[in-house]
């Protein structure tokens, strides 16, 4: 087990910030139920992310675009009673911020009272400053995401590195100043060229969290179970598996239906 400061006893986004002034990297992980948020809490994350990803490994869709506001926020209940430590954060799913900022502080809310989560995150830059703002003058903290943004996939049409082009470069670049500006305690920086990630990381003050994003950023967060290895196809670049529970798991599952077959399970110790 790996605690760093067992001194803290709760992450706020305080905490969060803290780390960066005084260069420590951040630790942030997925979550989407309360047995796998109890282990990764008591690893020592300091962030939990409560991601829509939970659309693809919980769900099994395509993308993260069909999961609802009332499945996040069952998610997350999920996870915030089994956290003790972490910050737990939470997506703001596709659909429940980008029509007006009177939708988003609606969702936000709704995820913040139901599920007892400590902020939100959402993704895009000035398209969505309005819903954002709306969302922090509430007492909301949030969370910004820029890169590859996964709820836009059928506008990028592809999972490919973003901002690797000028143009759009620049425009992240002005986008996260802007969230840095209006109040986000952090951003998340996904599949971007590891320059632009120092850039960026070394012009703001508040925290970045990269996936993808290269070494520069200020914490590094990676979906959970493609860490553990349960997902087996999914092989990006940036990808490191810590453990291959896909052939744990799938072994002693059959194993199981072998003593099943052959009479050996249970045995008459384990029968009453
Ligand atoms: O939903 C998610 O898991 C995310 C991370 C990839 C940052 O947004």
């Amino acid at each position: 087990m790996s605690v760093h400061n067992p001194d803290i006893k709760r992450i706020t986004t305080h905490v969060i910030q803290a780390l960066k002034n005084k260069g420590e990297k951040i630790s942030a992980l997925t979550a989407y139920d309360y047995s796998m948020a109890r282990l990764v809490d008591a690893a020592g994350v300091e962030l939990i992310l409560v991601g829509d990803s939970a659309s693809n490994v919980m769900a099994g869709y395509e993308t993260t675009l069909p999961i609802t506001l009332d499945q996040m926020i069952y998610h997350a209940t999920s996870v915030v009673r089994a956290v003790k430590r972490a910050l737990v954060v939470v997506d703001l799913p596709f659909g429940s911020y980008q029509g007006n900022s009177s939708e988003a502080l609606r969702s936000a809310i709704r995820i913040m009272k139901e599920s007892g989560a400590h902020a939100v995150k959402l993704e895009g830059g000035l398209e969505v400053k309005e819903s954002i703002m709306r969302v922090l003058s509430a007492g909301v903290p949030v969370m910004g995401h820029l890169g590859l943004t996964p709820q836009s996939i059928y506008k990028f049409g592809t999972y490919a590195v973003r901002a690797k082009e000028e143009v759009e470069a620049r425009k992240l670049i002005d986008d996260a100043k802007m969230l840095e500006e209006i109040g986000c305690f952090g951003i998340v920086l996904e599949k971007i060229p590891a320059a632009l990630t120092k850039q960026v990381s070394e012009s703001l003050t508040i925290p970045t969290i990269g996936i993808g994003a290269g070494p520069h950023a200020d914490g590094q967060i990676l979906v959970l179970h493609d860490l553990l290895g349960i997902t087996k196809e999914f092989k990006p670049r940036f990808l490191r598996r810590y453990a291959d529970l896909h052939t744990v798991i799938t072994d002693a599952i059959g194993h199981y239906v072998d003593d099943i077959k052959d009479r050996e399970f249970p045995s008459p110790e384990e029968a009453y």
